[in-house]
């Protein structure tokens, strides 16, 4: 943990249809009630200027480094204006997605690798990683199917079945690399399974955190 941080910094991860969104809900609730002040925020987006350059990146067609730059880009305000800020008062912050996803999706759906990445990584925020990273997992069938139900889907959710078994290669690489920061929800499961396992996890890095 970084020197300036006071709240815990959590993330999730996952390929699209993964189902992470349904739980966020779940975990800020539960967080609440064991008295956390929580900041609920996403990737890419989280501020103003970060949220006009989501609408861009999933919807505008782009050369890959103009994607990956942008990406860094609202990640760079992000963490200036909401994420280290809150860090620093104490509060949790609860980020649907962070830079694994650059690594994921830019390094391994789109083929750009991860030395780019891990350059970027570097240079916009060399001191700061999630302390706990949920990697929601499920066989690319599942996860592709839940999609053809939703909405209208964007730039990302259009690619075909390759582009993201690279993505959830490039997740699992990046979770074997750092084991104690990542945990890996089998998504496939029901719900309420899938909840007992967050319950637990919370339970013990609230006491963690309040012990330390
Ligand atoms: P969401 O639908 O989970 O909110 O994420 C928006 C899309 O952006 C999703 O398809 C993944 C993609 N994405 C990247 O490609 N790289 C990144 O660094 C981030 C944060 C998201």
């Amino acid at each position: 943990m970084s020197a300036i941080k006071n709240g815990l910094f959590l993330s999730l991860e996952g390929v699209d249809g993964a189902g992470k969104s349904t739980h966020i809900p779940f975990i800020e609730t539960h967080l609440q009630r064991l008295g956390i002040e929580v900041v609920v925020t996403r990737e890419p987006g989280g501020t103003v200027l970060g949220e006009t350059l989501r609408e861009l990146l999933l919807h505008k067609d782009m050369d890959i480094r103009t994607e990956t730059l942008l990406m860094f880009a609202a990640r760079n305000e992000h963490i200036k204006q909401v994420i280290e800020p809150a860090l620093v008062q104490g509060k949790w912050i609860l980020c649907d997605r962070f830079s694994d996803a650059s690594f994921a999706y830019q390094g391994g759906g789109r083929e750009l690798g991860a030395t780019a990445i891990e350059t970027l990584e570097q240079w916009v925020h060399p001191d700061l990683q999630p302390d706990q990273t949920w990697l929601f997992d499920l066989p690319l069938e599942i996860a592709t199917q839940r999609l053809q139900n939703s909405r209208v889907l964007d730039r990302f959710e259009q690619e075909q079945a390759a582009f993201f078994v690279r993505t959830q290669q490039f997740y699992h690489q990046r979770a074997q690399q750092d084991p104690h920061r990542f945990s890996l929800v089998d998504s496939s499961q029901p719900i309420h399974t899938i909840q007992q396992q967050l319950q637990q996890q919370l339970h013990h890095l609230v006491e963690l955190w309040q012990s330390r």
